[in-house]
């Protein structure tokens, strides 16, 4: 983990509520994986407090892409900030990442969480692995990621919930299409993740889920973003994931 300052190269709106920023990090680009995140500092004042979590979603050279979407406060801040501009950045974090295991691999991302896949799923096709990435959101504009999959010249699945682009209807419905030998890695809204667990158990999948849970810290020691395992005690998403089996957490 390293504390320090990236110079932003681009930060340019793509669609919907979807944002991305380029960052040259020849500090950390080196030492990042699939499914590692950051904190950043996207305020050096109090307003808002703390820094904001964001994945890696992808790093070309020394240049690490963030996608993010502007929801509150801290992102509307980190959406006014231009090329040039520096910002301070902890990681890279998160100690479990996913399964590099098994030779055909699912990828599932509800809306920007497709962004806590997408280096991954490089990473996977470069070990020579059969790649699928399924992306859904509530519609054509909240699939402000499909140039970055076309770019990258990946096999996708999109649905949407109004039928605006893709297969109308939830992106869960496509593990029914896909045998057990299919090793699925999902990140997105809780109710996603909710219903990809619920399905799985039907289908005999094995899921990795990524946890986007709300984090003050990042590094294990405030306990802001712990998550319940079915013994009852907690686990920090931050420390002990942000992957996790989809049987080891309780959503
Ligand atoms: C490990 C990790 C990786 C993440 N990766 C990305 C990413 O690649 N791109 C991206 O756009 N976002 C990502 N997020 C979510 C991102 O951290 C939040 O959207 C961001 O902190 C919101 O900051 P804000 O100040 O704009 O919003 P706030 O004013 O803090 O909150 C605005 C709204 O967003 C909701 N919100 C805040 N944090 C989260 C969260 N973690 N999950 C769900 N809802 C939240 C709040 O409940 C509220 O409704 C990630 C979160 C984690 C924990
Ligand atoms: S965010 Fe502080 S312990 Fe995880």
């Amino acid at each position: 983990m390293t504390d320090c300052e990236l110079t932003i190269t681009e930060n340019t709106y793509l669609s919907g509520r979807l944002w991305l920023m380029k960052l040259r990090a020849p500090q950390i680009a080196h030492r990042i994986k699939g499914g590692h995140f950051l904190m950043l500092e996207v305020s050096p004042t109090y307003d808002p407090m703390g820094r904001r979590a964001f994945a890696v979603g992808d790093v070309r050279g020394d240049e690490l892409l963030i996608f993010y979407d502007v929801v509150g406060r801290g992102t509307t801040l980190m959406s006014q900030m231009k090329a040039g501009d520096r910002i301070r950045a902890f990681g890279p974090l998160g100690k479990r990442l996913f399964s590099y295991e098994g030779d055909k691999h699912l990828l599932l991302g509800g809306g920007v969480g497709l962004a806590g896949l997408s280096l991954y799923g490089k990473e996977l096709r470069s070990m020579g692995r059969e790649v699928v990435f399924v992306y859904g959101a509530r519609s054509a504009e909240h699939l402000g990621m499909l140039d970055w999959l076309r770019e990258e010249g990946f096999e996708y699945i999109l649905y949407t919930d109004d039928g605006s682009a893709g297969r109308k209807g939830l992106i869960t419905e496509v593990l029914r299409e896909f045998d057990a030998s299919w090793t699925v890695s999902a990140c997105g809204p809780k109710p996603m993740l909710k219903a990809i667990k619920k399905i799985s158990k039907e289908t005999g999948h094995v899921v990795y889920m990524s946890l986007e849970e709300r984090m003050a810290c990042g590094w294990g020691v405030c306990l802001g973003c712990v998550v319940r395992d079915p013994e009852g005690s907690y686990r920090r998403v931050c420390w002990e994931g942000p992957v996790f089996r989809a049987e080891e957490v309780v959503l």
